[in-house]
């Protein structure tokens, strides 16, 4: 049987640091204020007067992480790329980045799970595998978020959240025995709170995408969040979606080496860890350092937790798990092989 195994990972970060102290000067919020409430000091984003898109850091990631696989990108079979914010409407990220690499057939497919987008790619890049549709595939999850927040007090919220990032992971099928590879993937969705985390405008479904009659300010322009709802859901589904993925797994807590969690929260990560009876040191934070980056934050976390060695030893076991827009939620547990 085919196992699906992580071979190199990379990163791009967006070029511009923004400290705290740097939005208490553009709107109404504090340092302490984000420290105690979401763990972030501070998070990247893209100039104000300067392209970047999604799949431009995603390009960046992605050369890094063929480059630790020691793979090119023609190596590659497929790509697959988590985004909730693509360069353009359409077409998708995955193929613009393709053409970055200097690929002109290898197939693309976009994914919009937005925090959960990892998850869904990897449970996606392991099916694939094992149905023999690919082998060698990258996936890669980025978002330009700043181009796209309510910069003044108004949606404060939101906007001292997120980071702009992308990360990249390799996969490669590999026949073997040993139980390595996903060991079990958990999964769901529920639209029925696409409310709680949305950006309402433009869209499709309205006779005129962008109302004449609704100003470019409008708060349905930006993401609103409804930030306690989304809070509370994750404190109750995380630990039941967890439940759901070990007993798949047919693995205890004892069996995992690094919980690598979407960084929407530290809050939220700690409480995860709590409700499991680990010590903080077995759960993975970068929030500090980056903000919620959405589909990037698991395989950031990965590839930073693999340059400090935490793991990536043949063996090694991770939990990686996420809840956000959607809502989506779910959790994977991985071993390296
Ligand atoms: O990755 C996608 C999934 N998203 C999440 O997992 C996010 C989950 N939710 C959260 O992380 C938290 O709900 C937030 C960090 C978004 C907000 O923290 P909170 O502790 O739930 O605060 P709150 O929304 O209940 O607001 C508390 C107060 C309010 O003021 P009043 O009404 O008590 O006077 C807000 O207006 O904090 C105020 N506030 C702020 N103050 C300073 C909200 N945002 C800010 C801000 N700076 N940036």
């Amino acid at each position: 049987m085919k196992q699906s195994i992580i071979r190199g990972t990379g990163k791009g970060i967006a070029p511009v640091l923004v400290t705290n102290h740097d939005l208490e000067k553009i709107m109404d919020t504090s340092d302490e204020w984000i420290r105690q409430r979401t763990g972030i000091e501070q998070r990247y984003w893209i100039p104000e007067d300067e392209e970047i898109g999604s799949s431009d850091l995603g390009f960046i990631a992605a050369e890094q992480a063929l480059k630790n696989a020691g793979w090119q990108a023609s190596d590659l079979d497929f790509i697959i790329f988590a985004t909730l914010s693509p360069d353009i409407m359409f077409p998708g990220s995955g193929c613009l980045m393709a053409a970055k690499l200097g690929l002109d057939s290898t197939p693309a497919l976009d994914i919009r799970q937005q925090c959960t987008g990892f998850l869904y790619g990897l449970t996606t890049a392991d099916a694939y595998i094992k149905t023999g549709i690919a082998n060698k595939i990258l996936l890669v999850g980025a978002e330009i978020h700043s181009s796209g927040l309510d910069k003044t007090t108004r949606g404060r919220d939101v906007t001292v959240i997120f980071g702009d990032a992308g990360a990249a992971v390799c996969i490669e099928g590999v026949e073997t025995d040993e139980n390595v590879g996903l060991l079990s993937s958990a999964l769901h969705a529920d639209g029925n709170y696409a409310h709680a985390l949305t950006a309402e405008l433009p869209a499709s479904r309205l006779p005129q995408r962008m109302p004449p009659d609704v100003a470019i300010d409008d708060p349905r322009y930006f993401p609103v969040m409804d930030g306690p709802a989304i809070f509370k859901k994750a404190l109750r589904l995380l630990p039941k979606v967890t439940q759901e993925a070990f007993e798949k797994a047919n693995v205890t807590v004892d069996d995992i080496d690094l919980i690598i969690p979407h960084q929407a929260n530290m809050r939220i990560n700690q409480g995860l860890g709590q409700y499991l009876k680990v010590d903080d040191s077995k759960v993975f934070h970068n929030i500090q350092k980056y903000g919620n980056t959405t589909a990037a934050s698991i395989p950031l976390a990965l590839h930073e937790a693999m340059e400090e060695g935490l793991v990536g030893k043949k063996g090694d076991t991770v939990y990686f798990v996420a809840l956000g827009a959607g809502l989506t939620w779910g959790g994977i547990v991985y071993r390296f092989g």
